[in-house]
């Protein structure tokens, strides 16, 4: 069978060629509407196959040119287009003569069994009527593949995006053993916080995001004053208090990140108003930041420091209920020990 594909998109004419040669099929290509009709009274094709958008001479005036030629008008034509608009081109095409309509991306197995069907059809002299039929199905067949591609494309760039996230945290526990850990600790802690509080699992997925990534910052800190044995001074610490500044500039070029910004931010707020890098009190402090605080803490309460062991889970508790209301939100406070074994 001789196949005549139109298309000013080397890309998609040789997805149709692939697919036509291992079907046995010869293939001819044009890349716009004036060409492919010289082309086609030079040897009548058995089928085209042809694009919309095209330059010179678009897919529409093709099919008139290809229907308006007794040579031409019995070949089957399938028209198709890259962003399926609604009704209207569909209908046009189908005035101006086109068998089927089919809408890119090209999935190629179905497409071809659509041809199959169409050629059978419009051999038994039944041509174009059945297609409609024909085409409800394949319509039908076509949204559930693009469905399911759908899903699998959303699904792999979640699990790109978590992986970048790690990648960076990654960099950030290599920078310092004392740091190694931590932000995983921390969305350990801060989910368990967030759903005690009963959060929706969609915030708790953005939280355990912002919280993998709230000490990004320090990837921009000195490693000396990570790993300091000794008390910060003044200068070292306003360094230090930087990082959640530097952290949102990092993160900032990723749009789908834009609401975890401001977590980050904040994640070193403190409630009576006193924390840094902007003093906001209270419920100014966004939520999932209040959250990271806590969880934040107890980590460091629990963990070993390169000027300190840890003090313990019962002195963290401790503390905990000594500075809720005024470091930590109160009310997180008590849903984070609502699950927390306070025993040693
Ligand atoms: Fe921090």
């Amino acid at each position: 069978m001789n196949i005549l594909i139109v298309d000013d998109s080397s890309d998609d004419r040789s997805i149709l060629r692939t697919m036509f040669e291992s079907h046995g099929c010869r293939v001819r290509e044009a890349d716009n509407g004036r060409q492919a009709l010289a082309e086609a009274l030079v040897r009548r094709p058995d089928l085209i196959i042809s694009d919309a958008l095209m330059p010179e001479m678009d897919g529409f005036q093709f099919l008139r040119g290809v229907k308006a030629d007794e040579r031409l008008r019995e070949v089957p034509f399938i028209f198709y287009s890259a962003v399926y608009t609604g009704r209207d081109e569909e209908e046009l095409a189908r005035k101006l003569g086109a068998e089927a309509f089919v809408v890119k991306p090209l999935e190629p197995e179905l497409l071809w069994r659509k041809i199959e069907r169409l050629l059978e059809r419009c051999g038994n002299g039944d041509c174009p009527d059945a297609v409609t039929t024909d085409e409800e199905t394949y319509l039908k067949e076509y949204s559930q593949i693009i469905a399911m591609k759908l899903e699998e494309k959303v699904s792999e760039l979640e699990d790109l995006n978590l992986m970048v996230i790690k990648v960076l945290v990654n960099a950030l526990d290599a920078k310092s053993t004392w740091t190694k850990g931590h932000s995983e600790r921390v969305v350990e802690y801060a989910v368990r916080i967030a759903r005690n509080a009963g959060l929706y699992e969609g915030t708790i997925c953005r939280l355990k995001l912002a919280a993998l990534l709230h000490d990004i910052g320090k990837i921009g800190t000195y490693d000396s004053l990570l790993d300091k044995p000794g008390k910060l001074t003044d200068a070292e610490f306003a360094l230090v208090k930087q990082h959640p500044d530097k952290g949102v500039e990092i993160v900032s070029d990723i749009r789908q990140f834009d609401d975890l910004l401001p977590v980050i931010r904040h994640h070193h707020e403190r409630f009576d108003g006193s924390g840094y890098p902007a003093g906001l009190a209270g419920e100014k402090i966004p939520l999932l930041a209040r959250i990271l605080c806590i969880a934040d803490a107890y980590d460091a309460m629990t963990d070993d420091r390169p000027y300190r062991p840890a003090p313990g889970k019962a002195y963290a508790i401790g503390e905990l209920r000594r500075c809720a209301g005024t470091q930590f939100d109160a009310r997180l406070v008590e849903s984070f020990l609502q699950t927390e074994d306070t025993s040693e």
